[in-house]
């Protein structure tokens, strides 16, 4: 079993960074690992702009750790007025790599979302024309659809025919959570992919709700059964170059997570890198783990291999059970238990 693993700085394709003193308290744990991430939109109020994605990707500069060489890769997110002229100013931005769509109602900070995919018909017919890639939370918000089935069911009912109808548009399923997500995307063309979280990989619902309910691995797609985490296992440590990874690291205050309803979110990026690790190494497949964190993603969205490395360790440690979060703490996946692998400093003696 290797020890021991370098891999060059892995880039994260989905990750929240929210804003103020929360986002000045969580960068920092990306930024130790990452070379870059795909940043969130989902702000309150969202980042509906050019403008407003310039202004948020200085705050996030400001408030990185000095001589870190972390990069935010920006996203728009899409409303039902989203111009296609915004689209085009996004593309000449260099600085703003995608737009998201949130079906309106289907998760935090949704509500400004889109309505219905004809609405944004002029948006997607320029990202396809600028290669801006569609970023998609996919899970109908309708209330009649169980929680369980809300992706299954986005896949048919508005990704199929919305690849359909533009088949030049880049679209990544984001945190792909489901057998029929993982199909869809295998079955689809080289512009359709597909980001897949630590949570996905390494939890069922069980973990979420058997012996107890745990808000803290509450996130949006929910946690399904095992069958379903294994298929998308088998689809991140597959040879498929659609699969790649995207944290989704959500942090909420500890008190909007234990409570009457708590938020959806799972705070990973303390140990993003190492868990991921673990779920490779669990599959037997950790020699696939630097494709997956390091080159499928920036191939996808055009960009070069970062530069540096990271090295891991299998060496466990303990997880705090919480960090500092703005004005309270955020409790992170495995606070109080242990991770198997290590990131070694730089220059660290081993
Ligand atoms: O669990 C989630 N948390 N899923 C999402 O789609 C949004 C995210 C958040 O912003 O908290
Ligand atoms: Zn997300």
């Amino acid at each position: 079993m290797a020890q021991r693993l370098t891999i060059d700085r892995p880039s994260d394709g989905h990750l929240h960074l929210r804003d103020g003193a929360g986002m000045a308290a969580v960068v920092a744990h990306s930024a130790r690992v990452f070379s870059r991430a795909v940043v969130m939109p989902n702000l309150s109020p969202p980042v509906v702009t050019v403008d407003l994605a310039a202004a948020y990707r200085e705050r996030i500069l400001a408030a990185l750790p000095s001589g870190s060489a972390f990069e935010p890769l920006m996203t728009l997110y899409l409303t039902d007025s989203t111009r296609g002229s915004e689209i085009r100013a996004a593309k000449d931005s260099g600085f703003v790599v995608a737009a998201k769509l949130y079906p309106a109602g289907a998760t935090t900070h949704s509500d400004r979302g889109v309505t219905g995919i004809d609405r944004i018909a002029p948006v997607l017919a320029e990202l396809a024309a600028c290669g801006l890639p569609l970023l998609v939370h996919g899970e109908v918000a309708d209330p009649a659809v169980d929680i369980f089935d809300r992706e299954r069911v986005f896949v048919d009912r508005v990704l199929a025919p919305l690849v359909e109808r533009w088949p030049d548009l880049k679209v990544v399923l984001e945190h792909v959570s489901t057998r029929e997500g993982v199909q869809f995307v295998s079955a689809s063309s080289p512009l359709v992919a597909a980001t897949v979280t630590p949570q996905h990989l390494l939890l069922d619902v069980n973990d979420l709700l058997a012996g107890g309910v745990r808000p803290h691995h509450y996130c949006l797609p929910v946690l399904k059964s095992r069958e379903h985490r294994q298929a998308v296992t088998a689809a991140a440590t597959s040879d498929s170059p659609k699969f790649f990874l995207g944290t989704d690291s959500a942090p909420h205050p500890r008190s909007r997570k234990e409570c009457g309803c708590g938020a959806a979110g799972v705070f990973s990026a303390h140990a993003a890198i190492e868990l991921y690790a673990e779920a490779f190494e669990a599959a037997g497949a950790l020699d696939r783990l630097a494709a997956f964190a390091t080159r499928r993603g920036p191939d996808f969205y055009g960009l070069p291999r970062a530069a540096g490395s990271v090295t891991l360790v299998r060496q466990p440690w303990r997880v705090p059970a919480s960090y500092p979060f703005g004005d309270d703490v955020v409790v992170p996946l495995r606070a109080g238990e242990t991770v198997a692998w290590r990131v070694i400093a730089e220059g660290e003696a081993q």
